[in-house]
């Protein structure tokens, strides 16, 4: 029988601790894209000792090659595409983990599923809410775990957040507020494939805006969006002046921005929810605000970070009455060692072993990425859109 997601959210905490590993099958694993965040997932993949790393695919000719060098990966075979690679059924793939830019997170997950291996994408979902669409019918017609690569999730803060809220004391929800952002902060250093409309399609939304977004609808448990209103902008992005570029070494960099550096929306939530949402790279203020959850019987302030706002800045306050005196309650933060990432990685492992749910399911990220593509669209035309998010 299939677990369910709380079951799941168990093992990764087994597995954290170091429950051993049955070792009896080894898992045939490929990445796809061998870029700057595919590094962290063969570090962890080869922490793993069931894990045998089979195929490595870059569009870049030589640099899976390079890639394997570096982290001394022997044995692997190199492909020139995702397609290349999930076409050759000598690998008898297990598990992929799709580590291109945005823009190619569709396609080859959808050509992932439909060859029936198991998907551990990378964040954001895509780019798109059609994508997304067409990304879960691939996964339903599959029966394969899709595990969408958001690793805050396992910070034990992350999970204090949302058992305060499901204790109730904030009585009935009805307003957050989320975002943040950098002042100087557009992640050029890396190259271009994050700001360039081709290969990253989404700027600080896909980018940081989907783990801020993730962190209380995840708390407050997903509720669907129904309609959005939504603004980008790109003045730092396109400006010659900006200091990052001169910082970088690459003056010119304001030539290939073609996505957003900022952006902000007002969603409205099933359960008569107001999200208020914004989210930068690059602002001429320090940060736009905590996050902030508001009930009928008690308010959060969950403390912003000067990165980004996806994780947990300081202590929770907790604003309540009490005998009718109004009362502040702080929630320390736990002390978080927990190695997010290899939880990542390790949950997608056993979900694929054990036939045990998505750890990070599309069923929800879904709703995330509505709200990121909602707000470019609503921005694109201009007013208010409704959400539209087909049965599937
Ligand atoms: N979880 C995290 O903490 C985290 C951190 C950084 C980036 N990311 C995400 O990881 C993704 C990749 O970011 P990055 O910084 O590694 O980008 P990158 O540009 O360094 O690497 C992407 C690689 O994918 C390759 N690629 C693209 N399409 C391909 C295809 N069809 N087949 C084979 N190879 C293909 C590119 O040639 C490139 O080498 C982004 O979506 C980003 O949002 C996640």
């Amino acid at each position: 029988m299939a677990k369910s997601n709380n079951d799941a959210m168990l093992d990764f905490e087994v597995a954290a601790e170091g429950k051993a590993v049955d070792t009896s099958k080894k898992l045939r694993i490929g990445i796809i894209g061998t870029g700057w965040i595919a590094e962290a997932h063969i570090n962890n993949y080869k922490k793993m000792p069931d894990v045998e790393i089979v195929g490595l695919a870059d569009l870049v000719p030589g640099k899976a090659e390079a890639f394997a060098e570096k982290w001394g990966v022997e044995g692997a075979k190199y492909y020139l595409s995702h397609k290349e690679m999930l076409d050759d059924e000598s690998l008898k793939l297990d598990g992929v983990s799709v580590c291109t830019y945005n823009m190619t997170h569709a396609e080859c997950t959808i050509y992932a599923l439909n060859k029936g291996v198991n998907v551990l994408l990378e964040k954001p979902m895509c780019v798109t809410l059609e994508e997304a669409v067409e990304i879960r019918k691939a996964e339903k017609a599959s029966g394969k775990v899709l595990s969408i690569g958001f690793q805050p999730r396992f910070d034990p803060n992350m999970k204090m957040l949302k058992e305060v809220v499901e204790s109730g004391v904030l009585g009935k929800i009805y307003y957050i507020q989320t975002g943040g952002g950098r002042r100087r902060g557009i992640p050029t250093p890396f190259g271009t494939t994050f700001i360039e409309k081709e290969t990253g399609g989404l700027g600080a939304l896909g980018d940081i805006g989907c783990y801020s977004l993730d962190m209380l609808l995840n708390a407050i448990g997903y509720p669907k969006p129904l309609s959005v209103t939504g603004y980008t902008s790109d003045y730092f992005g396109k400006d010659p002046e900006y200091i990052g570029y001169k910082r970088c070494g690459h003056p010119e960099y304001h030539k290939k921005f073609g996505v957003d550096d900022f952006a902000a929306g007002f969603v409205r939530l099933e359960g008569d929810i107001i999200l208020d949402f914004r989210i930068a790279w690059a602002m001429n203020i320090d940060t736009p605000g905590d996050a902030i959850i508001l009930g009928t019987k008690g308010g959060l302030r969950i403390p912003s970070t000067d990165c980004w706002n996806g994780s947990i800045g300081g202590n929770l306050k907790l604003y309540s009455e009490v005998g009718g005196e109004q009362v502040i309650t702080e929630i320390p933060m736990k002390k978080s060692d927990v190695p997010c990432f290899e939880v990542k990685i390790r949950s997608f492992l056993d979900a694929i072993k054990e036939g045990g749910a998505a750890p990070v399911p599309s069923s929800q990220i879904i709703y995330n990425q509505a709200i990121l593509s909602g707000i470019k669209k609503s921005n694109d035309l201009g007013h208010e859109i409704e959400i539209e998010i087909p049965e599937i």
